[in-house]
């Protein structure tokens, strides 16, 4: 066996987190969900969510892989050996995701190398606007078959740079975050003086920070605050396993874990600030939603055409915003194949570039399915499932498993090995993994059922049903037994003489 890949620095393994957590959702989604709940008032319940269930389940997550040193599955069959199955699922859930989000990168890139085209078009909103439709072709439908040459090309270009981000696991990783966390942050601080200071702009941000006391009475403020928490923390996606097994002995993970989360939500304010004021600034403020692609590619241009009187200049700063969303999305996208690669190559302890390049390999012609003219219809019915349905599902299963049927004390004295000034108090810790945690997150995934079926009468969106079942319900049922399928597979292996690690707590 290789020595495992350890991070070479407390700041690395730090900024890998960050890189991980801070993604496409903190741009796109959190301006959007502020805006629908009353600014102010859903940063305060956002920090409330975090601090109740995200940074608990964080640490949580980091401390059990380092202590042994696995992946996400092997490290949930160290929880308990019938716990594994949902190790599996997390991983598989995974899998599904990067086949998309990989596909949402390719898009950016797209975006960031048409945005000359941006030059020709001030003023003119429909333009604008047209070119996301124009460049994919995209129906929106489930129908079409066409894949454009040139986003066939981004494609390859987004798995490439995956691919080359983490040949090495954590060593190569190591090197790549320093950069790609960083890098937005500084464009993100251009994007914000451009947007503070144009007129209007302060009507904007007094919508993000101002809060509207109304706003408190609304549930689905709850619901999306606890849903962006969790999904922008990177946990449940067998990606803090996988991060938090190549950490050191004499990390601290408790202050990492606030560290990162703080950091997370220090990026999603800032973004929050340059969405805000630019809409402000241009008039749009009415146009900031909640749909990470309608912002992105739809919205956002049209604030671009409108950002100045001069071409070139606009088109700069769409390259700008373009050039963010890519280096945002970079370290989360490798994070993800990451997670899945340790957690499969831990388990049948296979050689880790290996797996990645299978995982690289198999996810990338997954992904062809998103790109093609009716890519963003899948992309939308897989993405509803998998974070709607999926990711809250196992984070009740694994809450549920770590806190009733192991030592929490266990975990948490883990957690506070190196720590000397915070200690995460245990009353904290244990009442947000056995009880508020799954308590939230199964109220979420009610909730969300009572909307999909109650409401909606069962249909999400208006796809046909037979997509909606081939590509959200079936796929859900996929990922959930893949751990009783992959339980199949290691019988056969164990006949021909396969041998599973053992996976101990070393007190
Ligand atoms: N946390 C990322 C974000 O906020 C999302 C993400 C999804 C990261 C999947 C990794 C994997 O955008």
């Amino acid at each position: 066996m290789e020595k495992r890949g350890q991070w070479s620095s407390r700041f690395t393994f730090i900024l890998a987190a960050i890189g991980s957590a801070v993604g496409l959702g903190n741009a796109w989604r959190f301006p959007g969900l502020a805006a629908k709940h009353g600014g102010g008032t859903f940063l305060l319940v956002y920090l409330a969510a975090m601090i109740i269930m995200g940074i608990p389940l964080l640490m949580m997550e980091i401390a059990i892989a380092r202590k042994f040193r696995k992946g996400a599955i092997e490290s949930m069959r160290g929880i308990g050996k019938r716990w594994e199955p949902i190790g599996w699922a997390a991983t598989s859930n995974a899998f599904v995701i990067v086949c998309y989000y990989s596909v949402v990168f390719a898009w950016v890139i797209l975006m960031f190398i048409n945005s000359w085209q941006f030059a020709g078009m001030t003023g003119d909103n429909e333009a604008a606007s047209g070119l996301f439709f124009e460049l994919t072709q995209t129906t929106g439908t489930v129908e079409g078959y066409g894949i454009p040459g040139i986003v066939l090309l981004c494609l390859i270009v987004a798995w490439g740079l995956i691919f080359f981000c983490i040949r090495n696991g954590a060593q190569s990783v190591g090197k790549v975050v320093k950069f790609t966390v960083f890098a937005p942050v500084v464009l993100l601080l251009i994007m914000a003086v451009k947007g503070c200071t144009m007129p209007g702009a302060m009507d904007g941000l007094s919508i993000l920070f101002v809060p509207d006391a109304s706003a408190f009475s609304d549930p689905s403020l709850w619901v999306d605050a606890i849903g962006q928490v969790f999904y922008s923390l990177s946990i449940m996606m067998a990606i803090m396993f996988a991060y938090g097994s190549y950490v050191g002995d004499d990390a601290n993970v408790a202050g990492d874990a606030v560290i990162i989360a703080f950091s997370d939500m220090a990026i999603s304010v800032l973004s929050g600030v340059v969405m805000f004021s630019t809409m402000g600034g241009t008039g749009m403020l009415d146009s900031i939603t909640d749909s990470g692609v309608a912002t992105a590619f739809i919205v956002y241009p049209q604030a671009i055409v409108n950002l100045t009187e001069i071409g070139w200049l606009n088109a700069v700063f769409g390259a700008i915003f373009y050039l963010m969303l890519i280096t945002l999305a970079i370290d989360s996208a490798f994070s993800i194949v990451e997670g899945i690669s340790a957690a499969i190559s831990d388990k049948f302890q296979l050689k880790p570039k290996t797996v990645t390049i299978a995982v690289c390999a198999i996810s990338g012609l997954i992904s062809l399915l998103f790109v093609t003219q009716a890519g963003l219809g899948w992309l939308d019915i897989v993405d509803n499932w998998t974070n709607q349905i999926n990711l809250i599902v196992i984070g009740v299963l694994e809450c549920v498993a770590i806190g009733w049927t192991f030592s929490l004390r266990k975990v948490l004295a883990e957690i506070n090995r190196n720590t000397k000034k915070f200690k995460a108090p245990y009353w904290w810790f244990a009442a947000s993994v056995k009880v508020i945690s799954p308590m939230l997150l199964s109220a979420l995934f009610i909730w969300n059922m009572i909307v999909l079926f109650g409401k909606n009468g069962g249909s999400y969106g208006d796809y046909p049903i037979w997509a909606q079942i081939a590509a959200g319900w079936v796929v859900s049922g996929l990922v959930f037994i893949s751990g009783f399928i992959a339980k199949l597979i290691v019988n056969k292996k164990k006949k021909d003489g396969f041998v599973e690690d053992e996976v101990v707590w070393k007190d």
